[in-house]
């Protein structure tokens, strides 16, 4: 807990997760935010990447590393169909598995529908189901009722937030034993011999029992680098006690500076196109709003320089191998070094809310 004159001190928090951006808000509706916040989390280059790109690959990686589960002609259920269902839910269709999903939010719940999974309610399929995954950010999606009627050997892991989605509290009674079978891999068993496999009691299944892809780590922590130094750098009155969405360029500039590791090369708008669509040449090129851990990060003049290594070697720690964390290193780096020196050269510094103006349309 931080107390309220060490905010004082600071210029600006960068906020990267889901909940915790919730809070910010939640905050500065109260009145009770003191400095401006950034949030990250809703930025495309770390919502898309962390959220989507990343848990599409850990998740599997997560359970066949604590399982050895074979994935063809598995039955799983997705809860949520947010960017991090999505992953998962992608993830476990390309390996052959009969993929449900449960969602309380229509327009998700379409999209699960349109993308060809069934959308189902939790109990209808808990009876037949192999896998269950949680991916709703929310607090007791899984309960206690659900684990009682899945079949012998059905794996349960979270994804979402926390340890709160599936309700691992009410597993904690005299009628169940609980058997360790390998690091981060419990065994559930109930008077009849049932077993429920439990990953990592509940928490982050990917965090616990797998690597992260270290480029994606790269892109999300070249973000919030990119965010602290914006904050550190913005003229005095751009940014007051509120929460900020991170301006669309910055988002823009991360991206590109990740492209040349695939060899791909940008189309330029012509000048003729860029008065047709309304945008500037070089960007930004979608309008704010337009978008796709729980961790508050501080910064203060005197700290900035050594955030963009702080994160480098955050990114380091999750990265599976030495190449991996060498290339990590080497793009947050490359991202907060190009990045000042841009603000530098006035990139960002003349930074003006994106505005687009409509198309001149011809007769
Ligand atoms: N494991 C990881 O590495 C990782 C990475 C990024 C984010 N996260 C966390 O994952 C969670 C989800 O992130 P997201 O970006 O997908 O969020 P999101 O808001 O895009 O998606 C969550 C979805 O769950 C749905 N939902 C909420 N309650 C539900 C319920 N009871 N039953 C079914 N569906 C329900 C919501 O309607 C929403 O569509 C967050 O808590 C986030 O912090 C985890």
């Amino acid at each position: 807990m931080l107390h309220a004159t060490t905010i004082f001190m600071h210029a600006g928090i960068v906020e990267e997760s889901v909940t915790g951006v919730h809070r910010l808000y939640q905050l500065s509706k109260a009145g009770k935010l003191c400095v401006p916040a950034m949030n990250v989390n809703d930025s495309v280059t770390k919502t898309k990447f962390d959220n989507l790109y990343s848990c599409r690959e850990s998740i599997i990686d997560a359970l066949k590393r604590s399982t050895d589960l074979m994935f063809g002609g598995k039955q799983a259920v997705v809860c949520g169909y947010g960017e991090v269902g999505k992953g998962c839910c992608q993830a476990l269709k390309a390996l052959g598995s009969a993929v449900y999903v449960t969602e309380i939010d229509p327009i998700c719940a379409l999209q699960a529908a349109m993308d060809g999974f069934r959308v189902v309610k939790l109990t209808e399929v808990i009876r037949q189901v192999d896998i269950v995954i949680t991916a709703t950010g929310n607090k007791g999606v899984v309960t206690r009722e659900h684990m009682e009627r899945m079949k012998n050997g059905c794996v349960v892991c979270n994804m979402g937030h926390s340890n709160t989605e599936i309700d691992v509290h009410s597993l904690r009674t005299p009628d169940l034993i609980w058997e360790k079978v390998r690091s981060q891999v419990d065994h559930i068993i109930w008077p009849n011999n049932k077993r429920v496999v439990l990953l990592a009691e509940g928490r982050l299944a990917n965090l616990c029992c797998s690597s992260l892809p270290s480029f994606v780590v790269s892109v999300t922590a070249a973000t919030q680098a990119l965010a602290l130094i914006e904050l550190y750098n913005a003229p005095q009155n751009r940014y007051k006690a509120d929460v900020y969405l991170l301006p669309k360029k910055m988002d823009e500039y991360v991206a590109s500076l990740h492209l040349p590791t695939f060899d791909a090369h940008l189309t330029e708008l012509t000048d003729e196109q860029a008065k047709y669509l309304g945008l500037n040449k070089v960007g930004p090129f979608k309008p704010n709003y337009y978008s796709q851990n729980k961790k508050f990060y501080f910064c203060n003049k005197k700290s900035i320089p050594c955030w963009s290594y702080t994160f480098a070697s955050t990114a380091c720690s999750r990265a599976p191998t030495s190449h991996s964390e060498h290339l990590t290193l080497w793009w947050t780096r490359q991202a907060a070094e190009a990045f000042t020196k841009s603000v530098a050269g006035g990139l960002i510094a003349s930074f003006e809310p994106p505005t687009r103006t409509e198309p001149e349309w011809e007769a």
